[in-house]
């Protein structure tokens, strides 16, 4: 029988493609901002892995306490502003980081409130 041979390979074709079409998902989905990482490499050295800047350069800087109410207090919109723009001697990182990867920052900061 001809036909059932032909579906079987419609299927198989069928369940190839689907993989080939999910795969960009999956990467994707693996390739979101992780912000823990991102802090880690971009921020910590200023203001210390756990966001509390006891670091030689954050104390030399005299950078708050991410966690701290005065950090907690500003909105999302100000912590993007501060991230993208800079301010004082914090460095913009608008070229550096894309919105996904800024986004993920916020979100991490807003873990670090006590
Ligand atoms: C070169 C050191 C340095 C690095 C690197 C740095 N910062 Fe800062 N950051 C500062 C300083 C200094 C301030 C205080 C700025 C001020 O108030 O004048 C600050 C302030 C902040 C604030 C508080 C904003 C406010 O309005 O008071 C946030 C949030 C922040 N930084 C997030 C980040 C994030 C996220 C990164 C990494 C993408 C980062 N910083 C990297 C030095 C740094």
């Amino acid at each position: 029988m001809a036909i059932p041979g032909c579906m079987r390979t419609m299927k198989r074709v069928l369940l190839i493609l689907s993989l080939i079409l999910l795969m960009p998902i999956i990467v994707w989905a693996d390739a979101a901002p992780d912000g823990a990482a991102l802090f880690k490499s971009n921020c910590a050295i200023c203001h210390g892995p756990d966001g509390k800047g006891q670091t030689a350069t954050g104390k030399s800087l005299k950078v708050k306490d991410l966690g701290s109410k005065d950090v907690q207090k500003k909105s999302n919109a100000d912590l993007q502003t501060t991230i993208s723009d800079g301010k004082g001697s914090m460095p913009a990182y608008k070229g550096k980081l894309d919105q996904a990867g800024i986004d993920a920052l916020i979100a991490f900061i807003r873990t670090l409130k006590k």
